[in-house]
């Protein structure tokens, strides 16, 4: 369980990986297509390509994030998990999609997770390294059980998503509101 602070944290739920309806995140990922990097360009552009045809579903129901940033301009879609043609034991793939404006509070989950920036440039903090800034091209790693958030600012984000370890059914944990949504220096 994360480590950094001595109130109360709530459990988890488990995720539905469900379609649900994202239409009004999905629309604005046109504007991803200008900010990806000579690496990354060719399979954004075939994201972009397919994304009408991609199952795309929020983490988070609405109730859970009063008070907790701006969650709910994000959608999901696995290119391995439950419903895709590949679910691994271990492991969970995908893509990330944050609109502009995004406020990810500060959260923790069981798996590991890899970030890879694909387009767009967004704000990411955990609680050991603090706030830094990444854009297409880089790679977070975040260890299990760690606090971490992330913001984006006017432009959207994509991201390809890995989970891995265990207890990959479950939906993050946001940290409670009086423990600050958004640490400082977003
Ligand atoms: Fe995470």
């Amino acid at each position: 369980m994360p480590t950094d602070t001595g109130a109360s944290v709530p459990q988890p739920g488990a995720m539905s990986f469900a379609q649900s309806d994202c239409s009004d995140v999905v629309r604005h990922m046109d504007r991803v297509a200008k900010t990806a990097c000579p690496a990354t360009k060719p399979l954004v552009d075939q994201l972009l390509s397919a994304r009408d045809a991609v199952a795309w579903f929020q983490v988070y129901k609405p109730d859970d994030l009063v008070g907790k940033g701006k969650i709910d301009r994000t959608a999901v879609s696995l290119l391995a998990g439950p419903g895709a043609a590949f679910d691994p034991e271990h492991g969970r793939m995908g893509f990330y999609f944050l609109r502009d404006g995004v406020e990810y509070a500060p959260h923790a989950h069981a798996p590991r997770e890899i970030y890879a920036i694909l387009s767009g440039t967004a704000r990411y903090w955990n609680e050991v390294s603090g706030w830094s800034a990444y854009g297409a091209g880089d790679v977070i790693y975040t260890l299990e059980h760690r606090w971490h958030a992330m913001t984006t600012c006017n432009e959207p984000v994509l991201i390809l998503w890995a989970w891995i370890g265990e207890d990959l059914n479950l939906v993050p944990i946001l940290r409670e509101e009086d423990q600050g949504s958004i640490p400082d220096g977003a």
